[in-house]
């Protein structure tokens, strides 16, 4: 099967599409034809028929289809990947763990798809039965994120088809191919084209049709806490469903009393998965006083085995970023430190090989009143500060809008803790850099976010909870 073969995507120039490059050469690998809002209109009013079909199926028969979809993403995995890193940039071995991680939210989902079941209550009044019925929300769509082009798609379209939802899905115009390779896969496993399709175009316009469509009940986004708020503003109108996934500013803290050595595995994990371009990122590191010079020491060197290069390359573990506006904000955070009196370990700067290349990036005796205590990176910078004690440790970690992911190291039990319930995020990896799995909740607090994915709580947020009072007198 050959995963182009969309027709949407075109290998010659089609007039107004998008093009579709590769960040590590540059080339063009596609053209993708735009959707205007008149064709998104059609395209939800099928949706909308499809909906009641697909609904109406048993749910048994919606799972099959699923874990033949799971199957297929499998058989095609190497396929997928060399998309991926084609259009996204990330080394190989990452795109083949994605591929893995995108598909097992399609395995989870087609397991829970069958263990939807409302429930009854003991009734206040004699002859009185009072039941809840779980149905499918009808209608959504989704708009996802180019550091994840497949994990982050499956994440919402697997719990939106097992409930028995219809979804269309804008990817990200800077990786579309990966999405359309798997609305192929989606439909060769026998899920129907108008219940889960892909669109592409003009972000406001596709956005402004989403938000406005009485028919779409619910949005689910992955990106920005500017474009989520601004989404979530835009959706009042039709009082949709919503769920959220924004922006992150993640500490990362390393007690005294930590193994130094799975810290720094830990560090490396979280930072520089996806060359540090993902929500959960490690944007602050905290080192406690008495572990500081030896952190650094042990970080910096660890961090001289990372290789840049071209993601297909053998052995190469940091890929290009995804845009020269990536490199630029890498950039401000550096100098902005730096010109504050932070110190600069190692890299700092483009890395040879040109493009969107950056060195990976060490710096020291950060503080709070720099730019990257503030913001998220998105990049291979790894900022450290100094703490003394535990409560400020917590107070700096709290210290943002933002309530993401949060991680911490210690090996004493009752810190392990006391921590955990006192940072504000959503998730909290103790003595771990790496907390993202199908099983798991995912998703955030404060600015980053409402709802959750994966986990047996993500297919909720596609269902409305129906109350029925039965009167059997
Ligand atoms: C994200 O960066 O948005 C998601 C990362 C993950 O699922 O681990």
């Amino acid at each position: 099967m050959d995963l182009f073969a969309h027709q949407d995507i075109s290998k010659t120039q089609i007039p107004e599409a998008i093009e579709v490059i590769n960040p590590a050469t540059g080339e063009i690998l596609a053209y993708v034809k735009k959707t205007n809002a008149q064709e998104l209109e059609e395209k939800i009013l099928k949706a909308y028929k499809a909906q009641k079909q697909w609904a109406n199926i048993l749910a048994e028969e919606r799972s099959d289809r699923l874990m033949r979809f799971f199957v297929l993403m499998l058989e095609y995995k190497e396929a997928l990947a060399e998309i991926m890193t084609k259009e996204q940039g990330k080394p190989l071995a990452e795109s083949r763990g994605e591929i893995l991680y995108a598909a097992s939210f399609i395995k989870w989902f087609a397991q829970e798809a069958r263990k939807v079941c409302g429930d009854i209550m003991e009734s206040k009044v004699k002859d009185q039965k009072i039941m809840t019925l779980k149905q499918p929300i009808g209608v959504c769509a989704a708009i996802t994120p180019w550091n994840f082009p497949s994990a982050m798609l499956t994440r919402k379209i697997a719990p939106a088809l097992a409930s028995g939802c219809a979804i269309l899905v804008k990817s990200a115009s800077k990786t579309p191919l990966s999405a359309y390779a798997l609305e192929l896969l989606a439909q060769k496993a026998g899920i129907p084209k108008d219940v889960f399709m892909i669109v592409n175009g003009d972000s406001n316009t596709i956005s402004d049709v989403f938000c406005e469509s009485e028919m779409i009940r619910k949005l689910s986004f992955t990106g920005s806490t500017e474009v989520g708020a601004q989404l979530y503003a835009k959706c009042a109108k039709t009082v949709k469903k919503l769920s959220m996934e924004l922006g992150g500013n993640a500490p990362f803290i390393v007690f005294d009393d930590a193994n130094l050595e799975e810290a720094v595995q830990g560090i490396m994990a979280s930072k520089f998965r996806n060359s540090g371009q993902t929500c959960v990122c490690a944007n602050r590191i905290y080192a406690q006083s008495g572990i500081y010079t030896r952190l650094c020491e042990i970080l910096q060197k660890e961090m001289q085995t990372l290789k840049v290069g071209n993601g297909l390359e053998e052995g190469v573990n940091q890929g290009p970023l995804i845009h020269k506006s990536a490199v630029l904000k890498v950039k401000e955070h550096i100098e902005d430190a730096l010109s504050k009196g932070a110190r600069l370990l190692s890299g700092g700067k483009e890395h040879k090989l040109g493009g969107t290349y950056f060195e990976p990036t060490l710096i020291c005796d950060v503080t709070p009143s720099m730019l990257v205590a503030k913001e998220e990176t998105f990049g291979p910078l790894a900022p450290i500060f100094k703490f003394d004690t535990e409560e400020e440790a917590i107070a700096m970690a709290n210290a943002t809008e933002f309530g993401l992911a949060a991680y911490f190291f210690t090996q004493d039990y009752k810190r392990q803790w006391r921590v955990a319930e006192s940072l504000e995020y959503g998730m909290v990896g103790i003595n771990t850099g790496l907390i993202s799995n199908e099983v798991a909740p995912f998703g955030g607090i404060k600015h980053s976010g409402l709802g959750r994915e994966g986990s047996k709580y993500g297919i909720e947020e596609y269902m409305e909870l129906k109350y029925l009072c039965l009167s059997v007198k």
